[in-house]
């Protein structure tokens, strides 16, 4: 995608401080191409859970991408941002909703995603958040992750810093409580499908790895 996408989306957000985040994001993180690719083709809806500013939803319109996308976060001040960035980009089949992943899922049959939100939950809920997200992914499709893996790395310790960052600068709500490992996610998601894990930290210093599920046909 081009540099002149990222500035249309940007535009998208009045507030300097979001829009010069949304651009350089979406500049920098490898993240939304490995979304696009993951789920190009597809056309299941997507479930995207800690949406934030609705980025993921945004980038994968600019791309052709037009799968019916709803997003939920626990923050209503990126709740809001997202859903006045969609009502100004005129984007359809986007919606937004106010919700904290901790208290269940809606209903849904499709893909789901579940991007950089991990951290920020106990092991327990993490289990629990994963087996339920698995059982919303309809047969063919996918529950796309990513998180940043606790391992031995220097890039682990990057990782959490970066995230005690975000939490003192209030740009998150809460401080990072617990990362999972690469075994969890074997552990946890092997009994609905096939799981793939690779980095995807791009020229980040982050120990961010993406995890695909495919669920079986
Ligand atoms: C690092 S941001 C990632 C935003 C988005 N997924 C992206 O990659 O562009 C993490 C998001 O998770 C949200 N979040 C954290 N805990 C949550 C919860 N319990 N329920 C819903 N959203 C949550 C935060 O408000 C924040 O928007």
């Amino acid at each position: 995608m081009s540099a002149s996408n990222y500035k249309a989306i940007a535009a998208l957000f009045p507030g300097r401080w979001d829009s010069h985040y949304v651009a350089s994001k979406l500049r920098t993180d490898p993240l939304y191409t490995a979304l696009e690719e993951n789920l190009r083709g597809s056309q299941l809806p997507l479930l995207d859970l800690g949406c934030g500013l609705g980025l993921s939803a945004l980038f994968l319109r600019a791309a052709g991408i037009n799968l019916p996308i709803h997003g939920l976060d626990y923050d209503s001040r990126k709740i809001e941002s997202a859903k006045r960035a969609i009502s100004q980009g005129k984007i359809k089949d986007v919606s937004f909703a106010h919700h904290d992943a901790r208290q269940g899922l809606p209903e849904h049959h499709g893909n789901v995603s579940i991007l950089d939100i991990l951290q920020f939950f106990t092991p327990a809920e993490q289990e629990t958040l994963l087996k339920l997200a698995a059982s919303r992914v309809a047969p063919g499709g996918k529950l796309i992750i990513r998180s940043g893996l606790r391992d031995h790395s220097f890039r682990f310790k990057i990782t959490v810093a970066g995230d005690w960052l975000a939490k003192a600068t209030s740009w998150m709500k809460a401080a990072p409580t617990h990362y999972p490992t690469s075994e969890d996610f074997q552990r946890i998601l092997q009994p609905f499908g096939v799981i793939e894990i690779s980095p995807l930290w791009g020229k980040t210093p982050f120990n961010n790895h993406l995890i695909v599920l495919t669920r079986k046909a």
